[in-house]
């Protein structure tokens, strides 16, 4: 439904004479306009109530004035622009999609914010007029918001520094008895280092490693492991590999038939250090590393069987874990919402916010309520998904910087 009302203008966009591209008729009234269509169709067209803000005339925008001085500048500004945190400029944004929003306020759809109240004694024609006032506005200029921009892979690679001397720079360990970080999925490498956090899975090292990691930078530090090239351990590797791999037939259906799993819960084992194997099944049959399923697994096993087992796992080519990929970077991002939000932000389809210029703190609020679908709507439903609390800080700090250009309204010459 949502959908179809901002979609149908492109239909409109495209028909010569009536919209031209981004460039809508404001300067006639809407009566005119509404004769000038009917020669055009052969039903008498009906402009939807969102269009009709792109032809008010001054006489409407000075009604839309004075609305807006009276109730809504102590918020918003009289020039429609913002210095309270958390409410946004409404300056030069486009006509329609204030109208649209000022309806949702009315319908609830944007849930119980300030704006529910203020709108719910407004009539439609009042809404359309201070809609086209704001638009009419020149748009506040960009800020220079002091927002470090946040690059998880840099981030994981910095926090992970201090696990270098053990598990090798990139994750391929050197040394015996600590293991490689590469060929792991993140989930894994996450799960096992809140373990420690939490002192489930016991290792006095570890856990002091771990303990003042924030959940972030432990999904930054797996993130980086995961994206580096997986090689295997270069430490050494005593054992028959050849009976090791005879006794492996149990194991694959979980760790995959040369150690390489594909389930995220399972860790692969191709290439890992022998001796980090060994304690591992060692500490799981003795109990000093709790997991019921391993338990059983190694509970008939001796100590030759386990070197052997560790010997072939660590023999095998560690693979890079599937369906890891490099996050994109800010302007990446950027790329894919301008094709809606347009140029830098800067909106070409009426029905469509601007969002370039728009409050830093704002447009964290917001992608933030699409993400947890306070604020309803299916298409940025679909694009916040996805967003890190990182990539909404960036994106949203990127728009802030854009320069706002105002659209300019012109009146399409009767023929
Ligand atoms: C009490 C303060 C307050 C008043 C008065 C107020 N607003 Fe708002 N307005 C807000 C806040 C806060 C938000 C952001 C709410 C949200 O996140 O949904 C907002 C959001 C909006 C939006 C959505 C903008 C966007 O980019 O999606 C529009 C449109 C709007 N206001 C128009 C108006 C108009 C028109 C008036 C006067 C008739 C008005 N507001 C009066 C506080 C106010
Ligand atoms: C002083 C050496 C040392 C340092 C430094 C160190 N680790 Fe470890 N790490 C170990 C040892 C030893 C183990 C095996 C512990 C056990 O038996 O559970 C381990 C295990 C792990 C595991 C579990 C691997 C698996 O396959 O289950 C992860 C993940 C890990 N470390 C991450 C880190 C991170 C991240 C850092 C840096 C913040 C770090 N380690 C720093 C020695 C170290
Ligand atoms: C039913 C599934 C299943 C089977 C079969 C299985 N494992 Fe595991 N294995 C797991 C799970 C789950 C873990 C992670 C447990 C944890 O969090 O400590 C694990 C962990 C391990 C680890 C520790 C890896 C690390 O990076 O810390 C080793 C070593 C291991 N398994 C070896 C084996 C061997 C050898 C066999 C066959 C004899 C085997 N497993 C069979 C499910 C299985
Ligand atoms: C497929 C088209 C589409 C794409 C792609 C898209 N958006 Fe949107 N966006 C919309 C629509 C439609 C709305 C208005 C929704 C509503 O009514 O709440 C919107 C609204 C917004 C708003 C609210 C603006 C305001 O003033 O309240 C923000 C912020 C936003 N989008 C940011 C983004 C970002 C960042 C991206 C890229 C990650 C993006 N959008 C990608 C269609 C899109």
């Amino acid at each position: 439904m949502e959908k179809d009302r901002r979609s149908r203008l492109r239909i409109g966009r495209r028909t010569p004479g009536v919209l031209t591209a981004g460039i809508c008729s404001i300067l006639l009234a809407a009566p005119v306009v509404a004769a000038g269509l009917a020669g055009a169709a052969a039903q008498t067209p009906k402009i939807a109530d969102d269009l009709r803000t792109l032809y008010a005339n001054s006489a409407d925008i000075g009604e839309g004035k004075r609305l807006a001085q009276t109730i809504c500048a102590p918020c918003h500004g009289a020039d429609g622009v913002s210095r309270k945190e958390g409410v946004p400029h409404l300056a030069g944004q486009r006509a329609p999609y204030l109208y649209l929003e000022l309806r949702a306020y009315q319908s609830g759809l944007r849930g119980a914010t300030p704006m529910r109240n203020t709108v719910a004694v407004l009539n439609n024609d009042a809404l359309i007029k201070v809609s086209a006032y704001f638009a009419s506005l020149d748009p506040a200029p960009p800020v220079a918001v002091d927002v470090a921009v946040s690059d998880p892979i840099k981030d994981g690679a910095a926090a992970a520094a201090p696990c270098a001397g053990c598990h090798g720079d990139t994750g391929v360990t050197k040394t015996a008895g600590f293991p490689s970080l590469v060929g792991l999925d993140p989930k894994y490498l996450v799960t096992s280092m809140k373990m420690y956090r939490s002192g489930q899975r016991k290792s006095d090292l570890m856990t002091a490693m771990v303990a003042n990691l924030t959940d972030a930078a432990l999904n930054d530090i797996a993130l980086f492991y995961a994206l580096q090239k997986p090689a295997p351990a270069e430490s050494p590797a005593a054992g028959d590999r050849a009976a090791g791999q005879a006794a492996a037939t149990p194991c694959a259906g979980c760790h995959g038939d040369t150690g390489v799993s594909s389930n995220p819960d399972m860790p692969s084992l191709a290439g890992q250090d022998a001796t980090y194997l060994a304690t591992a099944m060692l500490a799981y049959r003795q109990g000093g590393r709790v997991d019921e399923t391993m338990k059983g697994m190694v509970a008939a096993l001796d100590e030759t069987a386990i070197k052997n087992l560790s010997a072939y796992y660590a023999a095998q080519e560690p693979k890079a874990p599937a369906n890891v990929r490099k996050p994109l970077s800010a302007e990446e991002w950027a790329q894919r919402c301008d094709r809606c939000h347009g140029v830098n932000g800067n909106s070409t389809d009426p029905r469509l916010p601007a969002l370039a210029g728009q409050r830093f703190d704002y447009l964290e609020t917001v992608l933030k309520d699409y993400r947890g679908r306070t604020r309803k709507n299916a298409q940025m439903a679909a694009m916040s998904d996805v967003l890190s609390d990182g990539d909404i800080r960036n994106l949203a700090a990127h728009y802030s910087r854009q320069k706002a250009k105002a659209v300019m309204f012109i009146a399409i010459p009767s023929k």
